[in-house]
């Protein structure tokens, strides 16, 4: 198959959330390419239980939303950000309605039909919009729908990003002050058709990542295989400015089932805002103790406290049990996990469900201003890649979809702004991909196990709870690893598992070397060295191929 040039107006890699919200938009401005690397719906997005916390209840307010985030975010928070998430997220969750989104309603006593808000760790208030639990899928299917009906978007389904197409030199305008601007700018990307092993050039005026998260770096996550941290390896090797890797989230609550698979299936925290508690092997409860919301503790606490419990008693495992509520409200509130644990030999109607801590959400990732915008010119990013500081060191709860809808519009606003149709051909001309090389079985093989290896080491060194020995130790590991995939990867011929194994290990540099900058404990980053908060480290380590870490505030970032 012949290499092709594709040229649209703007290219959008992956199809969560983030790039299908974006791509709607983007489509009334011109033509639009999504590259995602398996089937259409394959994302995080699609996997998503618990909902989209909005606040949609009379009784309920816009402050208190923020109040909550700031919170959980444990004094990182960019709170400009977080205002802007709350106060746009009711517009956009109706704008998800109106696309064909179907969320779960209630009938209240006067008759009137209103959104079922459902509870959820760190929440003051009901606020999260749900599909019963599957509210991802359903955004999913709303999206793709309306997305079919659009003329000039594309998708490429089974089409895998390699690297952006930019000048690969970084020249930030002065370091530490509150602009930091690059001479960076993006053209589209290099991306593999994952059939033909042939890679294509997509240019385009405007490149949006959307590649979501990195939970594959972990041995136990909750994230389908997908998540490797394709958009932020790639960023970063462009020059892009990466923050706050160390704030990885542990969701408490993953079924516990013994060996290793892919993906840990989730026990949404919708439980345990319906009433679930967690009890030890003992059968005793041990969050009521720990904070005043108890088992709806944000997540850092809770997920930290089951750990201790766990090591305290030798356990392989706590139980979330609901098991006191009505059975029939149980299957129809949550009839994929219901189903789950049934076929896994849990009747969660009458015993407790088995459950550990599991990889679960990256906070950090490329940095990016209120418009959505990278250091890098013509890039933007949404979604779980990005960094807008929303979250601080400790994303509340449901409020990560709501960030990709929010901050795609914002994107799409900025560049509506300035839009030039023009633009895409002045595109400069890319050299073609040539780089050809052999395919080795055995030391494929060998670098399988590598990344075997990687996400064991995170898993054991740079998990829930940290230290210098076990973080140094995973700094020196995972260099030597890195070496490895990095030679393999320039003498063979590319493949998608191959660019995903070269990002894996990439991404988790980035997060051990965060984590090592972070001499305090903070949020989602608990060290045994250093246990208590610093005040004096109330910002970011902010990363760069190019450069020294810096430290500073996101919210002091722009790229104008
Ligand atoms: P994703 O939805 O992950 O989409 C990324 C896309 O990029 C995919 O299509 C992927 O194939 C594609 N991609 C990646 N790399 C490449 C590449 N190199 N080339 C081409 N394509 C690429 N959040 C909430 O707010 N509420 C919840 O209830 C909730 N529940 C969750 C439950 C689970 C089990 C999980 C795993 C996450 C949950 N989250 C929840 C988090 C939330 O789902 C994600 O943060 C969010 O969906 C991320 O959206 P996204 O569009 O940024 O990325
Ligand atoms: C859940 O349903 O518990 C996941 C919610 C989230 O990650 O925001």
């Amino acid at each position: 198959m012949a290499i092709e040039v594709y040229t649209s107006d703007f290219l959008i890699i992956g199809s969560g959330i983030a790039g299908l919200s974006f791509a709607i938009k983007a489509s009334q401005l011109g033509t639009v390419h999504i590259v995602t690397k398996k089937k259409d719906f394959d994302s995080n997005t699609n996997y998503a239980q618990g909902g989209i916390a909005s606040v949609f209840d009379p009784h309920d307010s816009i402050e208190l939303h923020i109040q909550d985030t700031l919170i959980s975010g444990a004094g990182l928070c960019n709170e400009q950000a977080v205002r802007i998430l709350a106060e746009s997220g009711p517009k956009r969750v109706q704008e998800l309605m109106d696309w064909g989104a179907h969320f779960s309603t209630q009938t209240n006593q006067n008759g009137s039909v209103t959104l079922d808000l459902g509870r959820e760790g760190g929440h003051s208030h009901n606020r999260i919009v749900h599909a019963k639990d599957l509210t991802g899928q359903e955004v999913e299917r709303a999206l793709l729908d309306a997305i079919a009906k659009i003329k000039n978007i594309t998708i490429f389904e089974n089409h895998t990003a390699v690297d952006l197409l930019t000048q690969h030199q970084l020249k930030l305008a002065g370091r530490h002050t509150n602009n930091s601007v690059s001479d960076i700018t993006c053209y589209g990307a290099y991306i593999l058709d994952n059939t033909s092993g042939v890679v294509h050039i997509f240019n385009a005026a405007y490149t949006l990542l959307a590649t979501g998260g990195i939970g594959q770096i972990y041995l136990h996550t909750t994230n389908p295989d997908i998540a490797t941290g394709d958009g932020i390896a790639m960023a970063y090797r462009a020059g892009a400015l990466i923050a706050d890797m160390e704030f990885i989230q542990f969701h408490p609550t993953a079924f516990y089932q013994p060996g290793n698979k892919e993906r840990s299936f989730l026990i949404s925290e919708a439980v345990r805002g319906e009433g679930g508690i967690l009890v030890n092997s003992r059968g005793e409860r041990f969050m009521d103790t720990v904070h005043p919301l108890k088992e709806l503790a944000p997540r850092d606490i809770v997920a930290r406290t089951i750990d201790m419990e766990l090591k305290r008693l030798g356990d392989h495992c706590v139980f979330l049990d609901i098991s006191f509520k009505d059975k029939d409200f149980l299957i129809s509130r949550f009839p994929t996990i219901y189903r789950y644990c049934m076929e896994a030999g849990i009747d969660m109607t009458k015993e407790p469900i088995p459950v550990v801590p599991a990889a679960h959400y990256l906070c950090g990732g490329i940095v990016s201003d209120l418009n959505g915008k990278t250091s890098i010119e013509n890039c933007y990013v949404s979604g779980e890649s990005a960094c807008t500081g929303i979250h601080g060191a400790n994303r509340l709860a449901s409020n990560s979809l709501l960030e990709g809808i929010v901050f795609s519009h914002r994107a799409y606003c900025h560049i509506q702004e300035t839009f030039n149709p023009e633009l895409k051909a002045t595109i400069p001309e890319f050299p073609q991909w040539d780089k050809k090389g052999t395919f080795d079985l055995e030391e494929w093989i060998l670098i399988q196990h590598n990344v075997e290896d990687v996400k064991r080491i995170m898993w054991d060194y740079v998990g829930i709870m940290r230290s210098n020995l076990r973080l140094e130790r995973a700094e020196r590991r995972i260099a030597l690893l890195e070496d490895e995939i990095q030679d393999y990867y320039k003498r063979s011929t590319v493949t998608s598992r191959l660019i995903e194994l070269r990002n894996l290990v990439t991404t988790a540099k980035l997060v051990v070397e965060s984590a090592l900058l972070r001499k305090e404990s903070r949020g989602l980053h608990y060290n045994i060295n250093y246990p208590q908060q610093d005040e004096k480290l109330k910002g970011s380590f902010i990363i760069s191929c190019n450069q020294p870490p810096m430290f500073m505030k996101i919210s002091d970032i722009s790229f104008l």
